[in-house]
């Protein structure tokens, strides 16, 4: 029987255990069919509050954690980095401990520097939801990412999973790799070499391949998964230019021929077309990407439920 998701905070998949992320993937597939009726309203979390600290720019983590609060009936609020008093030089700390003081029950954070929830969790009585940290992790990415890829192939154990791009700097990549190979899966990775350190295979004890190229990467996979560029965390050039990115990295028709045939395409966004991938690829039936989206509110959802003392679902 699986063991339930019972901590408060989520900082992170590194730390989880195979039972505890297939039980908050669970209890997302119990949620998942309340964003598909015409009142997407329940009671389950009347009367909590959460609040989303985005000291980085977000569309679907933010707007998704808002949504899923609001679905579940909590009371939601955004803070906006750029008019709240971090701009007149507050610190983070002091920023978290005045948002504690007002006794909200989850404070949602992405911050630019890894480590940062982990910081707020120390001194928060609220539970900590880690919205992306840096190039550290961001762990409801990879539960929505393998929410999709199980409604699709039914399972993980065993897919050869590829993924593509800036590995370096990739939040998303790391918190895949781990969720992933916990799993089952066997993952590749592949990039320009600057992007893909040669030892990056240190990050898990097994399943994890550094492959010498794009192409062998793609062979024969199941679910390929391509990464933005990170410009912001790039403080110098990695590659030539992105037409040469494009051109040698991006995930093309002629190079999706390689997986299998029933082959599925997933990128976390935002996307830089034209670039990682090509915009027929992005719009083929093969991609999921807007599923993606759309399953991140139910993971959200779940995650919210269980950081707030609500029991993971073990079926
Ligand atoms: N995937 C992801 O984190 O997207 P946002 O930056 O828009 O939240």
């Amino acid at each position: 029987m699986n063991k339930p998701f019972r901590r408060r905070d989520l900082l992170g998949i590194r730390h989880l255990s195979a039972e505890e992320i297939i039980g908050i993937l669970n209890t997302a597939e119990n949620f998942r069919e309340i964003n598909q009726r015409e009142i997407k309203k329940v009671p389950t979390l009347r009367g909590k509050t959460v609040i989303n600290l985005f000291f980085e720019n977000s569309t679907r983590t933010r707007t998704s954690f808002e949504l899923a609060a609001k679905r579940l009936s909590a009371d939601a609020v955004n803070i906006s980095v750029s008019s709240s008093s971090v701009a007149k030089g507050e610190t983070l700390i002091d920023t978290a401990m005045n948002l504690d003081a007002m006794s909200p029950d989850c404070i949602v954070v992405r911050h630019s520097s890894a480590g940062v929830p982990h910081q707020l969790a120390k001194v928060s009585k609220a539970a900590i939801i880690n919205a992306g940290d840096g190039a550290n992790e961001h762990p409801t990415q990879a539960l929505l990412d393998a929410m999709t890829i199980r409604e699709r192939k039914g399972n993980i154990a065993g897919l050869e999973v590829a993924i593509i791009g800036d590995i370096l700097h990739s939040r998303v990549a790391r918190s895949n790799i781990h969720l992933l190979t916990k799993l089952g899966a066997k993952v590749r990775v592949a990039g320009p070499k600057t992007l893909v350190p040669d030892d990056f295979a240190f990050l898990v004890e097994k399943n994890l391949e550094v492959c010498p190229n794009v192409e062998t990467a793609i062979e024969g996979a199941d679910v390929v998964m391509i990464l933005r560029i990170q410009s912001e965390r790039q403080n110098s050039a990695f590659f030539p230019t992105l037409r040469e990115y494009s051109i040698h990295y991006g995930l093309t028709n002629e190079r999706l021929e390689l997986a299998r045939k029933d082959a599925i395409v997933l990128h976390p966004g935002p996307m830089n077309r034209g670039i990682e991938i090509a915009s027929d690829v992005a719009d083929s039936s093969r991609s999921l990407i807007l599923d993606q989206v759309k399953y991140g509110v139910a993971v959200r959802m779940a995650v919210l439920y269980l950081a707030t003392g609500g029991a993971a679902s073990n079926e």
